[in-house]
Parts: C-alpha cells; sequence; structure tokens
C-alpha cells in the first residue's frame, strides 16, 4: 500500500502519549502500527489498549463512529522499525523526553519512509529545529505537542520547523482535526511552546503567593478550580476580558489596563522550586495528598473521570 492512501499512522514508542495517541487515531477510523524498540512493549500497549477501549464503550465515552472491537481490529504491533513504517502517511513519534534519542529515531526513520511522508513529534520541551536537526528533508517536520492524556484533553500545538512546508502544517491540521483533536498553529518556535509558557506563569505566581505566605496551596488551588477555570474550560483568557466590559476588549483595556499592569510590575523573581523554601510548600501539598502511589493513582483517576465527563460536557455545548 502506499503512503497516498493516507490511511495508515505509524506510532514510535508505546508509553503512556503512544498508546493515547494510537486511541485517538483508530477513533477517526485510521489503522495504527505502533513500533516500540523494547520488544513485546508494543504488544503489551495494543492488550491495555482494548481494555481501554472496553471500559469507555460501556460508559458510552467511546469515540468516533464505531465500536471497541472495530478500532481494536485496527491496531497492529511492531519490534521492528521498517515494517511498522510501511504504508503510513504520518508518523507520531512518541519517545522518551530526550534530544538524543529523538534525533536517533528521525535519523532511523527518514531513510526508510517515502519523501512525503510527515514526520510528527509528541515533544513537550524541545523546539522542532532541536529535535530535527539530523533530518535531511525537514520541510516535512513539524511538533504535535499533545496535552496528556490527548483522548480526553484536546488540544495539540502544531508547532513549525524553520523549514515546515505549510501544506505539511495544513495536513496535519486536517488529520487532527479529523480525529476529533483541537489543533493550534504555532506561527513559529518557541522554548514552552504556547500552552507551557501559560502554563509556567500561573506555576510561578502561584508558587509565589504561597512562599510569600498569602495563601495556602489548598486555597491558591481552588481559586483556578473554582475561579478562573470555571471560564477557561469554555473561553480563553481574550474572550473573557473582551465579554467583560460593556464594549469589548478595548474598553476593558481602557478600565483595567493599567492595574494590570500595576501588579505585573509587583511579581517576584522566578522561584527556585527545589530550594530549602520550596519543602514547607511540598509538604503541604503531601498533607492534602499524600505522595505515595496509591494515593497519587487514586488522585489521577479521579483526575481523568472528570475530564471525561467535562469532555461529554463541552461536546453536548
Ligand atoms: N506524559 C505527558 O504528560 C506528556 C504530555 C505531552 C507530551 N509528552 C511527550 O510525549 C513523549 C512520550 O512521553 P511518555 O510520557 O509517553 O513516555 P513513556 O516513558 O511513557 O514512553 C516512552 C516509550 O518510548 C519507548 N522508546 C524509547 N526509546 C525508543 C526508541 N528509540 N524507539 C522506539 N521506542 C522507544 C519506550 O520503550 C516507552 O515505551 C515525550 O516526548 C513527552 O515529553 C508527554
Amino acid at each position: 500500500m502506499s503512503s497516498s492512501d493516507m490511511k495508515i499512522v505509524t506510532v514510535i514508542g508505546s508509553g503512556l502519549i503512544g498508546r493515547s495517541w494510537s486511541m485517538v487515531f483508530i477513533s477517526g477510523g485510521y489503522s495504527v502500527k505502533i513500533y516500540d524498540n523494547q520488544p513485546g512493549q508494543a504488544a503489551n500497549a495494543i492488550k491495555e489498549i482494548r481494555k481501554q477501549l472496553e471500559e469507555l464503550e460501556e460508559a458510552h465515552m467511546l469515540k468516533g463512529e464505531l465500536s471497541a472491537t472495530q478500532q481494536h481490529a485496527l491496531l497492529s504491533c511492531y519490534d521492528d522499525l521498517a515494517p511498522a513504517l510501511e504504508g503510513a502517511f504520518f508518523v507520531q513519534e512518541c519517545v522518551f523526553e530526550k534530544l538524543e534519542v529523538k534525533q536517533g529515531v528521525f535519523q532511523d526513520i527518514e531513510p526508510l519512509v517515502g519523501k512525503d511522508v510527515i514526520l510528527s513529534s509528541s515533544t513537550t520541551a524541545l523546539v522542532p529545529s532541536r529535535v530535527f536537526s539530523k533530518v535531511q528533508n525537514r520541510s516535512r517536520c513539524l511538533v504535535s505537542h499533545p496535552v496528556n492524556p490527548p483522548y480526553h484533553v484536546k488540544l495539540v500545538e502544531l508547532v513549525p520547523h524553520p523549514e515546515t512546508a505549510a501544506a505539511v502544517m495544513d495536513t496535519t491540521h486536517a488529520l487532527m482535526t479529523k480525529v476529533g483533536q483541537v489543533p493550534v498553529r504555532l506561527k513559529k518556535e518557541i522554548d514552552g511552546f504556547a500552552l507551557n509558557r501559560v502554563q509556567a506563569a500561573v506555576i510561578a505566581e502561584s508558587w509565589r503567593l504561597v512562599q510569600d505566605d498569602i495563601i495556602s496551596v489548598k486555597d491558591i488551588d481552588l481559586v483556578m478550580s473554582e475561579g478562573l477555570g470555571m471560564r477557561y474550560a469554555f473561553i480563553g483568557p481574550m474572550e473573557t476580558m473582551h465579554l467583560n466590559a460593556p464594549e469589548g476588549l478595548e474598553d476593558y483595556m481602557k478600565r483595567y489596563g493599567e492595574g494590570i499592569k500595576r501588579i505585573l510590575t509587583s511579581f517576584g523573581p522566578v522561584p527556585d522550586f527545589c530550594g530549602e523554601g520550596s519543602k514547607s510548600i511540598v509538604n503541604e501539598m503531601c498533607e492534602l495528598i499524600p505522595s505515595d502511589r496509591q494515593h497519587l493513582t487514586a488522585r489521577i483517576e479521579r483526575r481523568d473521570q472528570l475530564l471525561m465527563s467535562l469532555a461529554k460536557l463541552k461536546k453536548d455545548n
């Protein structure tokens, strides 16, 4: 089968993100070939995915038009790279977040695929110009950065390499939309992309407010979950401002811009997240949720259930 059929996606790496991406692609009817360099790992991933598909189907939360059995039949697993890439038009890399590992993986992939095959990385923190520096034809490369877990959180940041072709961004945007994700385009690469830069700003000010004894760990989390987060699940900061003044964004800035600037100039320096001062914050968090596996797993399950309910609410609105 030629890659021009655009029916086969290869997922490289079958950990947390590789499995979740595979579920996203099969939900859209694509055949997914999963490759992992640890023998047996891709096969284990397929077993795990079957369990998850069945649970989702039972909870009426399975994505797409196909049944769990039909979606599962679209999966195949490989311990060798070449057959895993055969026929694919799109490759989603999900290996460890280590520059040399990712560079090596793309170096191995490039000679095994046709020149039009799109090479996409799931990296969280590495810019495309570094990830793809050892690829010869970089016009077909980009980062498609998911949010964990991509099956329940739809945002995907599409980040181009300086040489990425516009058509590659367009095809990836269309693919992501087709499988039910919500892609956003960055116009150029930047450290942290958009999501993690905004997240870092929120983390830094939350940390400083607790460290400066202005508010507790529990209450700063409530500021987000019961305050800002209530609307941010549906509208972003730009629309929030636009709606919060009688005549929209310009009016909002006339009214509140000076106040926002005053607050911003009072922000402290970048916190030392691991220094002596961080210990009391960590202890406060661990008193609320102990950091042993059992407690964390229970909270992760709760988070995923809540995300599923939120996804359903967003779908119905
Ligand atoms: N976990 C998250 O919250 C999250 C969110 C967004 C993006 N990401 C990114 O997704 C990528 C994968 O993260 P993860 O959490 O799934 O990691 P993981 O450790 O769960 O899985 C990595 C998998 O890659 C396999 N692997 C390692 N080297 C390989 C190679 N050379 N060839 C083939 N397979 C190889 C491993 O055997 C393992 O199964 C990372 O780049 C990470 O930054 C993670």
